[in-house]
């Protein structure tokens, strides 16, 4: 197999702390190499101790760092929500039930129409940085429109995850009990074989904590692994929910009791990530990373891109947020959309660069991964390796 030594490195943000020369938790390396063989990372630490490779690339003094794992998206969809998102910035505030407009668009589009979409945005995706991408379903909610979702999205996707209980499907509304009952039942076993992972919107206007519970332990029965929209537009029992299932992730987690914020901080397998995106997009309050942090919880930070309620998909946009609005350092908001991102999915082979993991990585047209926050919305993302190979 090629090797390929990286060179020029100024900065290189590891998520190795044990890495030889790495610094600090980021397990930061200056004028740092990289050695890629194959899809893998075959080495990676101090310039001077880099071994031979059969070719080399210079960076001229970019930083270089995990590519970004965005944990949380909904990107199969068609159609676009511009007036809704005019009507917000007028006043109008933010619901769930918005959520319709795009069921009825998706459910009217062919697959090839969605397939297509989902493609343009894994690429506008990837452009930013983004190596690791996880969608999902919710804009169909009958048993073929949710399978079609996922089928799709496992076409182009290893992270795919299942959420029929996004709203409750417009043909149940005057017996959320029976969706709820679809969704665990007929429609989960429909779905299952496209998925990794099960989601509820556990929230006024969506699901509460019973159904929630019914769906998220029919999912796990079925071998998918719970995670929750919990906590985004008023306190509720999702975040609780999430911690008491083990669930991979409890997202949003914007209005937290000190209890939430406790069980977040214990939790062994629960990552809290947020979603910044759509506090911006929606006008309301950001989440309090530094009160999770502080608790001991692990933070994961992703995009949330969807047509509704944050149609951003770029993640350095959200560490730039999460730095001057949400209490993170550059160094914690860089880990928590790098490493946080993969442990929320529960991945060690992305989100850090040490031997043994995918050479998935990003460069800056930047000395310091710091400058993420310190220029926001300036482009410095300028070079993506995926897999091993320069994209
Ligand atoms: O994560 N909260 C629920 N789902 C999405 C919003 C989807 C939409 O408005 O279309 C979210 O914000
Ligand atoms: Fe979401």
């Amino acid at each position: 197999m090629t090797t390929t030594l990286l060179t020029g490195i100024r900065t290189l943000v590891t998520n190795d702390p044990a890495l030889e020369g790495a610094e600090g938790p980021l397990g930061l390396v200056e004028d740092a190499a990289v050695v890629i063989e194959g899809e893998r990372i075959a080495w990676a630490g101090p310039a001077a101790q880099a071994p031979a490779a059969d070719t080399a690339h210079d960076l001229g003094g970019r930083a270089v760092l995990p590519g970004f794992v965005d944990s949380h998206s909904h990107l199969v969809f068609a159609g676009d929500r511009t007036a809704e998102f005019n009507a917000r910035m007028s006043g109008r505030s933010y619901t769930a039930g918005g959520i319709r407009t795009t069921v009825a668009a998706t459910r009217a589009a062919s697959d090839e129409e969605l397939a297509a979409t989902l493609a343009r945005y894994i690429a506008e995706c990837r452009r930013q940085g983004t190596t690791t991408l996880e969608t999902k379903s919710g804009y169909g909610l009958t048993v073929e429109q949710e399978a079609r979702a996922l089928r799709i999205a496992s076409e182009q996707l290893d992270e795919v995850t299942y959420l029929g209980a996004h709203i409750v499907g417009p043909e149940y509304a005057d017996d959320p009990d029976a969706y709820v009952s679809l969704v665990a039942g007929e429609m989960l076993q429909a779905c299952a074989p496209y998925a990794r992972w099960v989601d509820v919107f556990c929230e006024k206007g969506a699901f509460d904590g019973d159904q929630a519970r019914t769906i998220l332990t029919a999912g796990a029965a079925q071998g998918l692994i719970p995670r929750v929209h919990a906590n985004q537009l008023g306190q509720g029992p999702g975040v609780q929910l999430a911690v008491e299932l083990g669930a991979a992730s409890a997202d949003h987690c914007t209005h937290l009791s000190d209890a939430d914020v406790d069980a977040l901080g214990q939790a062994e397998n629960t990552v809290a990530t947020l979603l910044p995106g759509c506090e911006f997009s929606t006008r309301a309050v950001y989440p309090d990373a530094r009160r999770l942090l502080d608790a001991g919880a692990t933070v994961a930070l992703s995009t949330d891109c969807n047509p509704g309620s944050s149609f951003t998909s770029s993640v350095p946009f959200c560490i730039a947020i999460a730095v001057r609005e949400m209490g993170m350092t550059p160094d914690e908001a860089v880990w928590s959309a790098t490493a946080g991102g993969a442990r929320a999915l529960r991945r060690d082979d992305i989100g850090r660069i040490t031997p043994g993991a995918y050479a998935d990585l990003t460069t800056l047209d930047a000395p310091s991964h710091v400058h993420l926050a310190y220029r926001p919305g300036v482009p410095l993302v300028d070079g993506v390796w995926y897999r091993g190979v320069r994209q």
